[in-house]
């Protein structure tokens, strides 16, 4: 078991448009924390899984999962990486891998491509090559320039980095006030370049209300 998991589980989920945030809404029979869970703890090199909720969050604590003997909770932040840094306070392994809470179809082949490719100093990020053409705006609604596609990527999770590196960059990136939506760009504002494992373009992250049907239904040919 050489990898801790830390989920961030903090958001409110604000583009959702729900009552409550996506993570607890429901999706094939459970919430979309526990299938995202549920692909975590299924994976035999993973040991702890430490969550990150908010401070103020009634619902975890009601789902059968919070009692689970591998999975610890503790209290995000303000941001994303507020919350990942947080969780990364209680890792004891050498390496740790970052997986979005809103990412519950995950699979397993995608799991294991990350964690061997992000054994190394540069650690690894799943990612998706972008299919559509790519536009720069001018800021007014008109295209200013169109972006070569051809090297452009979607950043997925999981994300996978040596502990104690990602702890240091992202308290120091956080501390020079530098926008972080992901552990890699803490990582490479640091001077690191993680690799891209190309993985499946169902990985989505639930964030829109259309999202949650198309999650179910990647998640229904996952278990056929
Ligand atoms: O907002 P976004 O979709 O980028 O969030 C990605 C993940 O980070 C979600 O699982 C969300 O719950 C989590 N998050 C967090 N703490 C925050 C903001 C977001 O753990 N302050």
């Amino acid at each position: 078991l050489s990898f801790t998991a830390v989920v961030p589980a903090a958001g409110i989920g604000s583009r959702m448009a729900a009552d409550i945030p996506k993570q607890y809404l429901s999706l094939g029979g459970r919430t979309v924390l526990e299938q995202t869970l549920a692909r975590l703890l299924d994976h035999p090199a993973i040991g702890r899984i430490i969550v990150a909720t908010a401070e103020q969050d009634p619902w975890f604590e009601q789902l059968a999962i919070a009692r689970h003997p591998r999975i610890l909770r503790v209290t995000g932040g303000r941001e994303r990486a507020d919350s990942v840094l947080n969780a990364l306070a209680h890792v004891e392994t050498d390496w740790v891998l970052v997986h979005d809470a809103a990412r519950p179809c995950l699979h397993r082949l995608d799991l294991d491509a990350v964690l061997a490719a992000g054994q190394q100093p540069q650690g690894a990020v799943l990612a998706c090559r972008v299919r559509d053409t790519m536009k720069r705006g001018d800021g007014e609604g008109a295209i200013s320039t169109s972006v070569s596609r051809d090297e452009l990527w979607h950043a997925l999770t999981p994300q996978c980095f040596a502990t104690v590196p990602l702890r240091q960059v992202l308290s120091d990136a956080l501390a020079a006030g530098c926008v972080i939506t992901d552990e890699a760009s803490a990582m490479e504002w640091a001077g690191f370049h993680p690799r891209l494992v190309e993985g499946r373009a169902d990985n989505i992250k639930i964030t829109r209300p259309e999202d949650l049907g198309l999650a179910g239904f990647f998640l229904q040919q996952m278990n056929e």
